[in-house]
């Protein structure tokens, strides 16, 4: 029986409208989801939003608005926001839903409170309004929350408390025994230092201090703490106190959330679940912060720039669709940002990333075929014939990354999925230079460029398989380029119906079938889907070439020499560094390039390239370098200079 996974986002507080942080959370839960489903997984994805709280009863009172109309008018704005993402999750859950939320939270209540793990006491505490949590001196800095920058208000009141303290041991347990259940570990590890020395928890308010909440059972003085309602919609959501049948089938959950609210997650959340007699959660991803243009998001800095304004000024610079821009976003925030670090989001990377990985590698790999395959065989696909040359080694690589990618994505690097994928495309490319079909067919060998040319397309489709999770739209635009318009058209008639549409239905077992495409199928070469973005140029920079003229005896003393990279790791603790080793013919050199985040060391591996082979050694970290590699640099973006056609290496460059 194929697996389940219930993947969750956190519910984001509707006190003010979503950020591109957001945005990056959703799509990562996005993308997870649709792994699993390529996967043959029952797939159940939850997103939703959290409205009660003291910050949100504050904002709406500033607004001078209604709470409830408030809290309604920017849930709707979180509800658009998933739809513009293209985000295939199967549920929206608002903590405000009387229906189904209400009654899960106030179960758990009851349970936590039947466990002997609620009692009521008087205090007075540090409370840091957004963070919607107590503080403590030693957290403050100069006396702010140092998450916030705010200064956090002195709360007095008699409160229901919940016994975390009794759940340290248990909770230690769990951690010890599951390394994964925090990920990445560094996040775990914080976890685990945390766990002895919880203390228990202020769990309520008194209705006089704040009445937007859910009221506590049997004690109408009191509303449910934010926390402890907040994270009860996991299992409300999915029928807990409701149907028991449904919540079984699902529970338990992989919560996907911000570093910042890890201890809720990985503690509060399942000391709260085992005193209430259920299964702690399966797994929390820990993803970490994105900065806009190299600063903080904050509403104060006034940089909160909603992710779809970034969408559609790419779509007017590269006169992409809109949708296909969406997709530049989900691609970009996935390559960019390794999983549980910071990352931050950029423009000018934004559009690098467009015409270097999509309209380059994987854009004009189709834009390079079909049109021989209409010139050549009147638009049908031809039928390929036995294998030779490098057909079987881009068949082995393109089945290869199938599993490659598919192990990448349940540890959550979604990088290095994204760059087998890109190494496939690469390796489709060369072959398609390599085995040249223009020359086979100018040649007379009509079937062999035939066969060249359905060898290219299967590895430009299985590339599409994988990518379809990342790139939902402009992959349906693939298809139907391919000559397999109806997933397209199916996925434009759901949403005409108001229907959600959750993919093509294709799968990891079609990305592993080569001969995929059927012979004959009519294909329909249609305008690039990634245009690339031109930028206007400065015109100085091209005035800076040849000032002082270099006597030919001067340029033959420097000794130029294409080289393979054979082997690339990056220099610990360095921002840009990457040692390389590269077969220059006779030995195999080491040399120290700095060329992250240009490239990074995978994308190195394999390729031909150009060595400045006589200069002097010199030292870089301890690493002793011999040599230099050829790159061009515009604009802040760089490209290594390679070759046009295979030559061995140590071969002489004049
Ligand atoms: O914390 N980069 O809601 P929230 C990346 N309601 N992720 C970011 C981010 C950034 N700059 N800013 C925020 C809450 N996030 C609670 C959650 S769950 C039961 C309750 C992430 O709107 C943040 O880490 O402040 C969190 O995972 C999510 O966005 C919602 O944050
Ligand atoms: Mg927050």
């Amino acid at each position: 029986m194929a697996g389940r996974f219930y993947i969750t986002t956190a519910i984001d507080y509707v006190n003010a409208t979503p950020h591109i942080g957001h945005a990056y959370e959703k799509v990562l839960a996005d993308v997870l989801a649709r792994y699993h489903r390529l996967a043959g997984e029952a797939v159940f994805f939850l997103t939703g939003t959290d409205e009660h709280g003291q910050n949100i009863a504050n904002a709406a009172a500033q607004a001078g608005e209604d709470v409830q109309a408030f809290v309604d008018r920017n849930a709707a704005a979180f509800q658009q926001l998933c739809r513009d993402l293209n985000l295939s999750h199967d549920d929206f859950i608002r903590t405000t839903d009387r229906r189904r939320h209400w009654p899960a939270v106030q179960e758990i209540w009851r349970r936590v409170a039947a466990a002997g793990d609620l009692y009521r006491k008087h205090y007075r505490a540090l409370y840091c309004v957004q963070c919607e949590a107590f503080v403590t001196l030693s957290e403050l800095v100069d006396g702010r929350c140092p998450r916030h920058l705010t200064e956090p208000q002195v709360v007095e009141e008699e409160n229901y408390f919940f016994r975390l303290s009794r759940y340290r041991e248990r909770l230690r347990r769990l951690l010890e025994e599951r390394p994964d259940f925090v990920v990445p570990e560094s996040r775990w590890a914080e976890m685990l230092q945390l766990v002895d020395s919880l203390e228990d928890v202020s769990v309520s308010r008194p209705v006089e201090k704040l009445a937007w909440g859910i009221p506590v059972p049997d004690d109408p003085g009191h509303v449910v703490y934010v926390w402890f309602d907040a994270l009860t919609n996991y299992v409300s959501a999915i029928g807990f106190g409701r149907d028991e049948e449904r919540f079984r089938a699902w529970w338990p959950a992989h919560h996907l959330i911000g570093k910042d609210i890890n201890r809720f997650h990985s503690l509060l959340w399942p000391a709260m679940l085992f005193s209430a007699g259920l299964e702690p959660p399966r797994q929390v991803l820990v993803h970490g912060f994105l900065t806009l243009e190299g600063q903080k998001i904050s509403k104060t800095l006034g940089n909160v720039v909603d992710p779809m304004a970034v969408a559609r000024e790419l779509a007017q610079r590269s006169a992409a669709e809109v949708d296909v821009c969406v997709d530049a976003v989900r691609y970009f925030l996935l390559r960019e940002v390794p999983f549980g670090q910071d990352g931050d989001f950029s423009r000018a990377q934004l559009v690098a990333r467009f015409n270097a990985d999509l309209a380059n590698d994987y854009g004009n790999l189709l834009n390079r075929t079909l049109p021989l395959v209409e010139r050549y065989f009147e638009g049908r696909l031809p039928e390929p014939g036995p294998e030779e040359g490098g057909d079987r080694e881009l068949r082995e690589q393109a089945v290869g990354t199938v599993d490659a990618v598919w192990e990448c994505v349940q540890r959550c690097d979604f990088q290095r999925a994204l760059l087998s994928i890109w190494q496939l495309l690469g390796a489709a490319n060369r072959y398609l230079d390599r085995e040249a079909p223009w020359n086979l067919h100018r040649a007379g060998r009509r079937d062999r460029a035939g066969t060249v040319l359905t060898n290219t397309l299967e590895a430009l489709r299985v590339a599409t398989v994988l990518l379809e999770p990342v790139l939902p739209t402009a992959t349906l635009k693939v298809w139907s380029q391919l000559g397999y318009p109806e997933f397209e058209e199916r996925a434009r008639e759901l949403r005409a119906r108001g229907e959600p549409y959750r993919g093509t239905g294709l799968g990891l077992d079609d990305a592993r079938r080569w001969r995929w495409l059927r012979p004959g199928t009519r294909v329909r070469p249609g305008p690039p889907i990634f245009p690339r973005v031109e930028e206007e140029r400065p015109l100085q920079v091209q005035e800076a070439v040849a000032d002082e003229a270099l006597s030919l005896e001067e340029f033959r003393r420097l000794d130029l020499r294409v080289g393979r990279v054979v082997e690339a790791r990056r220099i610990p603790n360095t921002d840009k560094l990457i040692e390389v080793r590269v077969d220059l013919g006779r030995e195999v050199r080491t040399i120290v390039t700095g060329l992250v985040p240009h490239y990074q060391p995978d994308d190195l591996v394999g390729k031909t390239i150009v060595v400045v082979a006589n200069l002097q050694p010199r030292k870089v970290r301890g690493v002793e370098s011999r040599g230099m590699l050829l790159a061009a640099e515009w604009d802040g973006q760089l490209a290594l200079v390679t070759l046009d056609r295979e030559l061995p290496p140590g071969a002489r460059v004049s």
